[in-house]
């Protein structure tokens, strides 16, 4: 079985989000499994230099964009045994950060047509391409309506994977020719409720469609949660599951990671106090031991649950807890973590950005992890938190639902409420805090957490069974 693993990123080569994650631990899992997956993605400008050195030139050939005909350059490159086809074009990748350029929509169009245009060049017929997001939701349509009577293409099948729903690559309808190079006629392929919406397109000719989480399957099918797409989705149920994602275990082991202050392991915990330490120190909050420290390591914006936590922050705070935050987004939350820090210098650290070194010492040093998602398509801070011995404070949604227990439960290796609705979130934190206080019974909690199994094992079994039920 061969998979083309199609993704606009990965770690390591270019990362913003959950995304680059899981492309750069599914496909290595996969081999591990003696499945063929190799990975393609953009020759970003801004893939770091000592990688760039190790890419092979290949060839470069010229791919359609509509009317257009754009150089593509292909560079193969391993890592982790996990081969990677990278596609140069400059003016379309050379930008300052991955997305948010005005060209988007033809920068992916560009990207997702490659993918199939390389094929014969890089000597991989995938009998799959998996697709992810928005951003390759142009393959399945290019694969059907461009390349059916192709030999080479003919028996390809496409999963498309939507990593979260609301980011669906809506634009206006001159795409349609202008872009995408589709006919007229298939222009209601791509529209949806008044404009072209790729991620619609995709789940309609993709062969399959995962998200992940079984929980986030089944909530995307109601308005809730779809931003629009439930009835897309209703009618291509039969195509969709729900795989929870995995953390990549040798990228987030506490026993080597070099961002610690200390290594700890599940059979050597005792180290773990000493990051907390550490890191009250690095962050400038007093060195107590007995406060609990509460980590939140997020993008700051509302989805993420960030207006429960400003509607009861200062409550939160009443109690002798401290919170230590590191994220950037909206602007109405860094001013208040900004103000709070300010207020509180004892209970409150801020740090904005996104800064994986900082992350890491934020997950092992923290005592309880807090996210309190609106929506959570799968989440991997709340896996990485406890893979560091940290407890999670989490909503019931999402890869939360599928990945958190509450500690009243069989299981229970976290703090889980219901509602969206700050003072159940408070009560959670409350729960926490209050258990916090018995120290025998925190411990017992921190080891059960640093030896659960969150890594890819038994989700790569998973896809590899959708593969190959595709495939028969
Ligand atoms: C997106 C989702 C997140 C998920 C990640 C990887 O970033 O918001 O929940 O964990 O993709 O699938």
């Amino acid at each position: 079985m061969k998979i083309l693993y199609a993704t606009s990123e990965a770690y390591p080569y270019a990362m913003s989000g959950g995304l680059a994650d899981v492309a750069g631990a599914l496909p290595k899992a996969l081999r591990r499994r003696l499945v063929g997956c190799r990975v393609v993605m953009p020759l970003y400008s801004s893939v770091p230099e000592e990688l760039k050195a190790d890419m092979k030139f290949i060839t470069s050939i010229t791919v359609p964009v509509s009317w257009r005909r754009q150089y593509c350059g292909i560079f193969e490159a391993k890592y982790n045994g996990v081969i990677y086809y990278l596609i140069d074009n400059q003016y379309y990748f050379k930008r300052e950060g991955l997305y948010g350029h005005y060209d988007d929509a033809e920068r992916f169009a560009f990207f997702s047509r490659a993918v199939l245009e390389i094929l014969p060049y890089i000597d991989y017929t995938p009998d799959i391409i998996h697709c992810n997001d928005w951003q390759t939701a142009m393959i399945p349509v290019f694969l059907d309506r461009f390349y059916c009577h192709d030999l080479r293409y003919l028996n390809i099948k496409t999963v498309f994977t939507i990593h979260n729903i609301q980011y669906q690559g809506k634009y206006g309808f001159e795409l349609v020719s202008d872009v995408l190079g589709l006919p007229e006629a298939d222009t209601p392929l791509v529209e949806y409720e008044d404009c072209v919406n790729l991620m619609k397109a995709a789940i309609e000719c993709a062969h399959r469609v995962t998200t992940v989480s079984p929980t986030y399957a089944y909530e995307i099918l109601t308005p809730e949660y779809s931003h629009g797409l439930h009835p897309i989705l209703e009618r291509n149920k039969h195509k969709l599951c729900g795989i929870v994602n995995g953390i990549d275990t040798v990228v987030y082991d506490p026993e080597t990671d070099k961002a610690l202050f200390e290594n700890f392991s599940a059979s050597a915990p005792e180290n773990k106090v000493v990051n907390k330490a550490k890191l009250q120190e690095y962050m400038g909050l007093p060195q107590k031991a007995d406060a609990p420290l509460i980590g939140i390591v997020s993008r700051l914006v509302g989805h993420k649950g960030f207006d429960l936590v400003k509607c009861v922050f200062e409550d939160m705070l009443k109690a002798d807890l401290q919170v230590a935050i590191l994220g950037s987004g909206d602007w109405e939350f860094e001013t208040f973590f900004y103000e709070m820090a300010k207020r509180y210098p004892d209970k409150v650290a801020f740090k904005p950005g996104f800064i994986p070194d900082l992350a890491r010492k934020i997950y092992a040093g923290a005592d309880i992890f807090l996210m309190p998602s609106k929506s959570e398509p799968c989440g991997l801070a709340q896996m990485i938190a406890l893979r560091y011995g940290t407890i999670p404070i989490v909503r019931k949604t999402g890869g939360l639902n599928d990945t958190i227990t509450d500690v009243s439960e069989d299981g229970g290796n976290g703090f889980v409420f219901q509602n969206y609705n700050a003072h159940e979130m408070l009560d959670s934190v409350w729960r926490a805090v209050g258990l916090y206080s018995d120290k025998e019974a925190w411990q017992a909690l921190r080891d059960n957490a640093l030896s659960i199994d969150n890594g890819w094992n038994i989700s790569a079994g998973r896809y590899i069974k959708l593969y190959k039920e595709l495939l028969s």
